[in-house]
């Protein structure tokens, strides 16, 4: 079973991802945690340079990165994984493009169509978790042990992350669009909730759709 977890960076995708893998190996369900952009050597610098380079990379140029990142994850190590039977938690996939580079970037979104197509093989999650937070609030939580200003710039952030505000309300308005039309496979959950009502909501789902 492939899970993946969305939303905008601060919602809770790391914590509601570690927490789910807890409660999964409490239950002897084996499981495999992963990350995009990265999970492989070649993923992983391609993650460096998306995320913790300072260059200027073109809107084109950042899709194909992404891009290629996942088609190495998905080829290497995702499909190998669910075909041993394994459940695989990624921490953003495809949807993170659509958001991020179509409504965000504002790239076309059937060009962004053909390209996650031939970069996931077609792989389509069987669930995804969106953790919908308004990018001011996502701020707060980012810079909560510090006493910086509150803005989407600066060195603390990373290449992404110094997109800026509207960008941020453009992909969330992206995401909310997006679990819309995939409403079979979406979840959307508030991330203002406590760690543990999020938490006991997404075992409640898995447990409806898939007796998990
Ligand atoms: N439901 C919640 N309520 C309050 N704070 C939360 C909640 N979930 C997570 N947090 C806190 O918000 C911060 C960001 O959470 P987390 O790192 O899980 O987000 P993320 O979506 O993985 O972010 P990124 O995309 O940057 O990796 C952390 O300090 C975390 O402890
Ligand atoms: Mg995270």
């Amino acid at each position: 079973m492939l899970i993946t977890f969305e939303g905008i960076d601060g919602a809770g995708k790391s914590t509601q991802i570690n927490e789910l893998a807890d409660a999964l190996s409490a239950r002897d369900i084996e499981t495999v945690i992963l990350r995009e952009p990265g999970g492989t050597a070649v993923a992983e610098q391609i993650r460096h340079l998306l995320l913790e380079s300072s260059h200027e990379i073109s809107p084109i140029g950042e899709l194909l990165l992404f891009s290629a990142s996942r088609a190495e994850l998905v080829q290497g190590v995702i499909m190998p994984a669910l075909a041993s039977g394994k459940t695989v938690i990624l921490d953003r996939f495809f949807d993170s493009t659509t958001a991020y580079q179509g409504y965000g970037r504002g790239l076309d979104k059937e060009l962004l169509r053909s390209i996650i197509a031939i970069s996931t093989c077609g792989l389509t999650p069987d669930i995804t978790f969106y953790l919908d937070l308004a990018p001011e609030e996502a701020l707060k939580r980012k810079f909560a042990k510090t006493s910086l200003p509150l803005a989407f710039e600066g060195d603390e952030l990373d290449r992404m992350e110094r997109s800026g505000l509207e960008f941020y309300h453009n992909v969330r308005q992206g995401y909310l669009e997006i679990a819309r039309i995939n409403s079979e496979r979406f979840v959307c959950l508030n991330a203002l909730d406590s760690i543990t009502v999020i938490h006991d909501r997404i075992i409640a789902l898995l447990g409806e759709r898939f007796g998990a």
